[in-house]
């Protein structure tokens, strides 16, 4: 209960989120993170801040029927440390209205944008009514943001016709083009999910990546430091593609590894240094994403959560790095007790017709040896609900059937997994023929792809429709996309069909 976002404010520790009220404000929001420092006065002047704020754009996520968070992050020089911005709060005011024109405001309010959150903004916008699109934006003096368009979720079970996400995974920039984005910005998406790999924290060795991009020497070294952290994220969101993308439509986000440092286990095997790092990697991740998750404490930071659309879907986001330690030892759970508990109490807690489970790396695989995943997989089939598994990771599309003790291929099918190939990483398509027909030699391997792109599902009540798209490359601007691959899961019969 006290886990699930869907309860509201009251899973958020009070002390670390704070009510404003909001001059000349019609409504209440919530800054997560944020108090109103004493000495800035709302609508106050916040002087010349030489250049345009709204530089890394908009972003929301994490909606719930009456609420969603909106973003940004006030950077007129975003690849400063700092961002150009005065150590002080600056006061944003955001507006939420039916129309693009801004005519009629649905809600509107100021909030600060604090130095110690790298002016970044988190609004928590309640009292919205259910079930409809918004246009929002923020203005910091006389300078406007460029307008999004976000949702609010359906009420708590009610029937749902349709509802549209997608699912991506590791974007390293200097690899290449975000041009994925630029087609699903134009999906008409409901929601999209970001599995992790959002920044690759690695020394940026290239000399003029993409084509010739200049990238400062305060950008290039490894990732150690909050400032080094926050600029790699100023340096991706910096690209247009994910600009349109998030500004289209909420997302829900959650990490992999790269977010704190390649192939990280938790922190217990790495040492306090290490745990020095994740506390910079998860505060930087924070302020750059539009999430409902309250800010890092030193290196811990709740961020698995779960929510349900209407009576058609119940969406649980895993955190798969924080808690790991080992995922061979039984007596260890690879998520950690408490999520992993919580994962289980929880796999039907909104009586939907489809589940759907968001995480970073593929969970299915072609070993018995993966106690953390057998425990699931049983706590599934057990209850007689078959997920819908959404993975990133791995750099290639696999789409494959959750055998309850793979890899015997004749025991039962608990759900199917999406495992979605990157963005960027890796570079261009098509992969490795050798690769590839080692994957489809696994009988429950239905389909494997090495092209760069993302999976786009409409789940229904009869049915979940997905579609692998694919770019022809990344390395390059301006690529073309196309339907790969489409698959479809009749509700009540678990197993993926291509069709
Ligand atoms: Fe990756």
């Amino acid at each position: 209960m006290s886990s699930d976002i869907s309860a509201g404010p009251a899973t958020h520790g009070p002390n670390r989120r704070n009510f404003l009220m909001l001059s000349g404000a019609v409504a209440a929001a919530t800054a997560i993170g944020q108090a109103a420092p004493a000495a800035a006065a709302p609508g106050g002047s916040i002087g010349d801040l030489g250049g345009h704020p709204f530089s890394l754009g908009v972003a929301s996520g994490d909606p719930l029927p009456d609420s969603v968070i909106l973003w940004t992050r006030l950077a007129p020089r975003p690849l400063e440390i700092g961002s150009g911005m005065p150590d002080k709060p600056v006061p944003v005011h955001w507006q939420v209205a039916h129309d693009e024109a801004f005519s009629r405001i649905v809600r509107e309010g100021e909030t600060f944008a604090l130095p110690e959150h790298n002016h970044s903004v988190h609004v928590d916008v309640r009292g919205l009514p259910t079930d409809r699109w918004f246009y929002y934006r923020f203005r910091c003096g006389s300078e406007l943001s460029p307008v999004g368009r976000t949702r609010t979720l359906p009420a708590p079970a009610a029937p749902v016709d349709s509802f549209t996400i997608s699912h991506v995974s590791c974007q390293n920039w200097v690899t290449g083009y975000f041009t994925a984005y630029r087609y699903m910005a134009e999906d008409g998406l409901d929601l999209a999910f970001h599995l992790g790999d959002y920044i690759y924290e690695g020394a940026i060795t290239a000399a003029a990546p993409r084509g010739g991009a200049f990238v400062p020497d305060d950008i290039r070294a490894a990732c150690q430091t909050v400032d080094q952290y926050r600029l790699r994220y100023s340096l991706y969101k910096t690209d247009p593609d994910l600009q349109a993308a998030h500004a289209a439509f909420p997302w829900a986000v959650t990490r992999d590894d790269h977010e704190v440092v390649n192939d990280y286990l938790g922190g217990v095997d790495h040492g306090q240094k290490q745990l020095a790092r994740r506390a910079a990697g998860y505060k930087a991740w924070w302020e750059n994403m539009p999430t409902r998750c309250d800010p890092p404490v030193g290196p811990d930071q709740r961020i698995h959560r779960r929510f349900a659309v209407g009576n058609l879907a119940q969406f649980d986001l895993l955190d798969s790095r924080q808690y790991r330690i080992a995922d061979n030892d039984p007596a260890v759970s690879k998520l950690g007790d408490a999520q992993e508990a919580w994962l289980i109490d929880g796999i039907n807690s909104h009586g939907t017709t489809w589940h759907v489970l968001a995480q970073g790396q593929q969970l299915g695989g072609v070993t018995a040896n993966s106690p953390t995943r057998n425990r699931i997989y049983r706590a599934y089939y057990d209850r007689e609900v078959s997920p819908i598994i959404l993975s990133g990771d791995l750099h290639w599309t696999l789409v494959q059937d959750s055998l309850l003790a793979v890899p015997d291929a004749t025991s039962p099918i608990v759900g199917t997994e999406f495992i979605v190939t990157s963005i960027t990483s890796t570079g261009d398509g098509p992969g490795s023929q050798t690769t590839k027909d080692n994957w489809l030699k696994n009988p429950w391997v239905k389909y494997a792809d090495g092209y760069r792109g993302y999976i786009r599902t409409v789940i229904t009540p009869t049915g979940v429709s997905s579609t692998q798209r694919d770019v022809k490359f990344v390395t390059r601007p301006d690529a073309p996309v196309w339907d790969a691959q489409k698959f479809y899961i009749e509700a009540g019969k678990p197993g993926v069909q291509l069709v």
